[in-house]
């Protein structure tokens, strides 16, 4: 069995429980780029570390280099853990990994992260739901900005937009949606390094956005929508946020 396992947005103790159990065992562990040296840092003394993150241009060749590297893990141990960023199903091809596997005859276990999606907003202050401000909210990848704004038409009005993988173009991204109608002082938090010690949050307008002005450093959460403006309300002292 291959288990493909969410090691959450950073802080160790944001795992699942089921999460660092299977680390406490493992015989071998092939990890992500963005998983935590905190997380590894659970992973049993003596097991197999393998870092298969993934660098900018050569991602289909590493792809397939983590898939034999993979069956080999599976041919020399018993628990071999796939270990991705977050949650393993959003974005980041955990599903694409969980149906090569299968395919190949693998019994496959998935145990669900605490993706940075939800999480990392929700740590710096910015809940991406708040009766009366917004009702609802939509996940997005920036790498779904191909120099064409129409696939930003049906999100533009959604009342929370949280990019992931939007750093690169961040600007195109606020132009489009200001072309779909979305206000330009519509308040935007990127929230850099969640729930780490070198987490940073840039708070900017729509508007400056789309004109390039903010600067913002990669991985970053991108928020757009009402809710940001909650940030200066819920960080107040004696506010429960996770400290220490
Ligand atoms: C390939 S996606 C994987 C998402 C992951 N599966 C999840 O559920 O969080 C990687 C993107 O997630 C975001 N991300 C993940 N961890 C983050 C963190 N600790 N702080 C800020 N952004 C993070 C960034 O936008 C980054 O580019």
């Amino acid at each position: 069995m291959i288990h493909i396992v969410g090691a959450g947005p950073g802080r160790a103790d944001l795992l699942t429980v089921r999460a660092a159990r299977l680390l406490a065992r493992a015989d071998a562990v092939l990890y992500d780029r963005l998983v935590s040296p905190e997380v590894l840092e659970l992973v049993r003394p003596g097991a197999e570390l393998i870092d298969v993150g993934k660098n900018e241009g050569q991602q289909e060749q590493i792809q397939a280099t983590i898939y034999v590297r993979l069956e080999e893990c599976a041919s020399r141990h018993e628990t071999v853990v796939r270990l991705k960023g977050g949650d393993p199903m959003v974005f980041g091809r955990g599903a694409e990994e969980w149906a090569w596997l299968v395919e190949r005859g693998y019994e496959v276990e998935v145990v669900p992260g605490v993706s940075s999606a939800l999480a990392v907003p929700a740590l710096a202050g910015i809940p991406v739901t708040y009766r009366g401000l917004a009702g609802g909210f939509a996940v997005l990848t920036g790498h779904r900005q191909n120099g064409t704004c129409t696939q930003w038409a049906a999100y533009a009005h959604v009342d929370t937009l949280v990019v992931l993988m939007g750093v690169e173009h961040r600007a195109e991204i606020a132009a489009c949606l200001l072309e779909h109608g979305r206000a330009a002082d519509t308040p935007v938090a990127f929230i850099e390094n969640g729930t780490t010690p070198r987490e940073r949050v840039v708070l900017a307008k729509l508007g400056d956005v789309a004109q390039g002005s903010t600067r913002v450093n990669a991985p970053a959460v991108m928020v757009v929508g009402e809710c940001v403006r909650l940030r200066s309300t819920l960080l107040a002292p004696c506010i429960s946020r996770m400290v220490g």
